[in-house]
């Protein structure tokens, strides 16, 4: 074990900025990056500063691979909700990365299982994940890999903690939801499992706002435990953590 590299930025947008800053050094200095990455609302500032560095030093994603984390069953990257969606807004149609070299899972595949499968077989022929920017649930969520007292190593479809889902639909969680699942759509999920993010060569986790502070203090500090996902990033050696001063503990 050794103790996470973090770095503290003013503002989110800082953060942002930092990270991609990360990101855009490795795809300089490593030919055919593996990258892994996440989607919501923290790494927003990531892709617009990565897009920037793309438009004015000329960054050059063509040999780049990318395998983001998760993916809703049910919708396809038309859908303004899907993550394939969110990709091409934030990122692909801004980047010269060729279409086949970027990867989420297929959310309308109609065998799940197999998609899985096919998923993680990918993920193993580019030659597995070099840099993995992560995100954070205020659950400790990585992708959507929920607290639970077990966790999924490989890629699977996983249901929705009922306040990830809230927290994602903050417009769909208006109405008293009725039991403690959360209802359909975007209930389920495609995710990378736990063992892929943590079998990356090298992680970047990216927090921002007071919301994440309690659940990183306890990622970093606290005992490793899959009641906290993230936590399981204290048994990696080679982990940088991006805050804002807003996710900082102190
Ligand atoms: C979502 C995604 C995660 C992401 C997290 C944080 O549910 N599945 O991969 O890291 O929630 O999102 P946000 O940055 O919007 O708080």
């Amino acid at each position: 074990m050794k103790t996470p590299h973090v770095v503290v930025e003013t503002d989110a947008t800082g953060a942002g900025r930092h990270a991609a800053r990360l990101v855009d050094e490795a795809i300089r200095t490593r030919a055919g990056i593996v990258l892994g990455l996440p989607t919501g609302a923290s790494p927003i500032p990531m892709y617009a500063e990565l897009v920037r560095l793309h438009r004015e030093s000329g960054t050059d994603w063509r040999g780049v691979h990318t395998f983001n984390l998760d993916e809703y069953v049910g919708v396809g990257p038309d859908h303004p909700r899907s993550y394939g969606y969110y990709m091409a807004a934030q990122l692909f149609d801004h980047v010269n990365l060729p279409s086949d070299r970027r990867h989420l899972p297929d959310g309308l595949a109609r065998d799940p299982e197999a998609e899985a499968r096919r998923y993680d077989a990918a993920i193993k022929a580019a030659g597995g994940i070099d840099l993995a920017v992560l995100g954070i649930g205020v659950n400790g969520h990585l992708g959507f890999n929920e607290p639970a007292p077990s966790l999924t190593a490989r890629t699977h479809v996983a249901e929705l903690a009922l306040e990830t889902w809230r927290r994602n639909f903050k417009d769909l969680a208006a109405e008293p939801v009725p039991s403690e699942h959360p209802p359909a759509p975007f209930r389920r999920a495609f995710t990378m499992g736990i063992g892929t993010i943590l079998q990356a060569r090298a992680i970047v986790l990216l927090a921002t706002g007071e919301a994440k502070r309690d659940v990183v203090r306890e990622a970093l500090r606290g005992p490793v435990t899959t009641h906290n996902p993230a936590s399981l990033l204290q048994l990696h050696r080679q982990v940088t953590v991006v805050l804002d001063r807003a996710a900082a503990a102190d």
